[in-house]
Parts: structure tokens; C-alpha cells; sequence
């Protein structure tokens, strides 16, 4: 059976072989999907041995996603613009495929909230790697206005320029952030130490859309924040997480699984609804 797995440290809470399973149910794909946790200075050996051993391909996430960019044989063009790998495919030919879905899984979200991006004003907190990943694919949607605002701010300086080629990106400190926006995504790990990023509540109004790329089984931080201050639509990044791997399973197997009914059961699963 074709073999599939996803590398991380840690992973073992990793939602990625819930989902993939129920990808490969639905589209009557015969493989299997597992989990790796290798050492962290012990990846590139364990990518190699996992593919030596006939493995099909892979998913690649924190901390090991720009490692990976520099372990494969070649990089699609998203990947080689995001710094970063988060899928792995082993081609026909025995080419190792380096791709990077993170930025198209957000987008794909994003409409399938019917949020519109086109003509939009979009600012987007943080300029780490999630940031990197997600530019590209933001620019492309054509917003009118891109603002990068980071807490180390010459990390956003050095973003938009990076991207200036692609559309009209900028980069503005927090406190010099000037509304109004259409939409907030917060791709900074701030959440995660349940930290908010340092943005003024007057940004908030009742119009905005509010995306924040972690997601836990209660509203993250920054969502209970955007929702005090008044914000009506928020989402998190669960959708995310199945739209990238959506996105990664049609780059594996050249057909692309539907995400409305897999999005419910990983809600069940995480107790979420
Ligand atoms: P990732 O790959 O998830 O983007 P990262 O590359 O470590 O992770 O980037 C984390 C991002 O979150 C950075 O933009 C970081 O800001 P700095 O560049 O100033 O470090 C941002 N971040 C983390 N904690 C934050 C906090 N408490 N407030 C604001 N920004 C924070």
C-alpha cells in the first residue's frame, strides 16, 4: 500500500493521518498514513530512510520545514517563494518534489468563509515563516493593500520588500497601524503563550474579518480579544490545516478530496462542535 506519513517535533497530536484517512475513504484511494517524530538534528536521515524504504511521500511541519527546503531535489515555485516545505512527493522519475501548501490551504479557507479579498485591505500580523508562506498566495487574490506589521519590525520591512515584486505590500509598525481594514490575519505564535499582538482595539469594527492561523478547541486569544473589542466574523486555522492538506493530497494523488465534511468530523473530533 502507498505510504504517506508526516514528519514533526512534536507531532503526536498531529491531526494530519485523521484527516488524510477520511481524504483517502472519500476518494476511494488505497495508502496509509502515519506519523514520524524523529530527533531533531535526526530528520534529514529519517527522510531519506522513509523514502528508501518506498515511501510515497510526506508532510513536513514545525521545526523541520526549512530544513526540508534545502533536502529536496526540487522546488515548485510556492515553495521555493515561501522559503519553506510542508509537502514532500516522490515523482515517477525518483525525484524528491518540494512543495509548500500552507499559503493555498489559506486562501481556500478564506473563500470558503466568503470573505473577498480582491480590492481588500489586508493586514497581516507577524513576518515569521506562516507569514512567508502565506504572502504569495495573498497577493495573487489581488487585495488593494497588503500592511505587514511584526513585532521586530525590520523582520516586516525586510518581508515586504521580499514580496514587493508581487503587489502593493508594506510594512507599518503597530503603532502606526492606520485603518480601516477588511481583514486581520494574525499568523504570529503569540496565542500560542496565549499573548496578544500589540494591536490598537480602534482597528476592530464591526465589518472586519478576523483570521487567526492557530486554533485550539476554545476561541484562541486573539479571537476572544477581536471579539470583545466587536468583531463579528472570526475564524481559526483548522480550516487551514484542512485545506493544506487538501491541497497536499492533490499534489500526491492528482485528485482533490472535498473539506466541508472531513472540516465536521475534525470539529467532532476535537470537540469543537
Ligand atoms: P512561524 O513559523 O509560526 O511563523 P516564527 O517564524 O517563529 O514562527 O515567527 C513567529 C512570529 O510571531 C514572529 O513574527 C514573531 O515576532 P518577532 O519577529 O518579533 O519575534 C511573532 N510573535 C511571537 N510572539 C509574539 C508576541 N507575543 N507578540 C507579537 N508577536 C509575536
Amino acid at each position: 500500500m502507498d505510504r504517506y506519513l508526516v514528519f514533526g517535533h512534536p507531532v503526536r497530536h498531529s491531526k494530519s493521518p485523521f484527516i488524510h484517512t477520511l481524504f483517502a475513504r472519500q476518494t476511494q484511494q488505497e495508502l496509509e498514513y502515519g506519523l514520524a517524530e524523529p530527533a531533531v538534528d535526526e530528520f534529514a536521515q529519517a527522510l531519506r530512510t522513509f523514502f528508501d524504504q518506498g515511501g510515497k511521500g510526506c508532510n513536513v511541519t514545525v521545526p523541520f520545514k526549512e530544513q526540508a527546503f534545502t533536502l529536496v531535489d526540487c522546488l515548485s515555485p510556492r515553495a521555493k517563494r515561501a522559503g519553506a516545505v510542508n509537502t514532500i512527493k516522490l515523482t515517477d522519475d525518483g525525484v524528491l518534489l518540494g512543495d509548500n501548501t500552507d499559503g493555498a490551504g489559506l486562501v481556500a479557507d478564506l473563500k470558503s468563509h466568503g470573505v473577498t479579498l480582491a480590492d481588500s485591505r489586508i493586514l497581516l500580523l507577524g513576518a515569521g515563516g506562516a507569514a512567508r508562506g502565506a504572502l504569495a498566495p495573498l497577493l495573487a487574490e489581488l487585495p488593494s493593500e497588503l500592511v505587514i506589521a511584526n513585532r521586530t519590525h525590520t523582520k516586516a520591512q525586510q518581508l515586504a520588500a521580499e514580496f514587493h515584486d508581487l503587489g502593493p505590500v508594506t510594512a507599518q509598525a503597530y503603532e502606526q497601524l492606520a485603518g480601516p481594514f477588511d481583514l486581520v490575519i494574525n499568523s504570529t505564535s503569540a496565542s500560542l503563550q496565549g499573548e496578544l499582538p500589540p494591536l490598537a482595539p480602534a482597528l476592530i469594527h464591526t465589518d472586519i474579518a478576523i483570521y487567526d492561523m492557530m486554533y485550539g478547541a476554545s476561541d484562541t486569544a486573539f479571537i476572544s480579544w477581536a471579539k470583545q473589542h466587536g468583531a463579528r466574523q472570526t475564524m481559526d486555522g483548522l480550516g487551514m490545516l484542512v485545506e493544506q492538506a487538501a491541497e497536499a493530497f492533490t499534489v500526491w494523488r492528482g485528485i482533490r478530496p472535498g473539506t466541508k465534511q472531513v472540516l465536521r468530523e475534525l470539529k467532532r473530533n476535537l470537540g469543537v462542535i
